[in-house]
């Protein structure tokens, strides 16, 4: 059986595998991570910290990109969307 740690994401626990990113425990609840300034939704892009299209807060720190930070035990993630 696959080790797993849980987390909230915009107050929703979601149980992910060690290992698994931010990003993929976020698109457990939502494909929406932030809003543009024009207020349209925003989305992972590039999956490789390169396009900040993912960013979220984690544990109070803004800004996060959501695609390079593992998810960990008791993180709360929020998201704006
Ligand atoms: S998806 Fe591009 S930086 Fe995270």
């Amino acid at each position: 059986m696959t080790a797993r740690v849980r987390l909230t994401v915009n107050g929703h626990p979601v149980d992910v595998p060690v290992g698994a990113s931010v990003a993929a425990a976020v698109a457990h609840v939502t494909m929406r991570f932030r809003r543009s300034v024009n207020d349209a939704p925003r989305a992972p892009l590039c999956g490789m910290g390169v396009c900040f299209e993912c960013r979220v807060q984690v544990d109070g720190i803004a800004h996060v990109r959501a695609c390079m930070t593992p998810a960990s035990e008791g993180m709360q993630v929020v998201t704006d969307a």
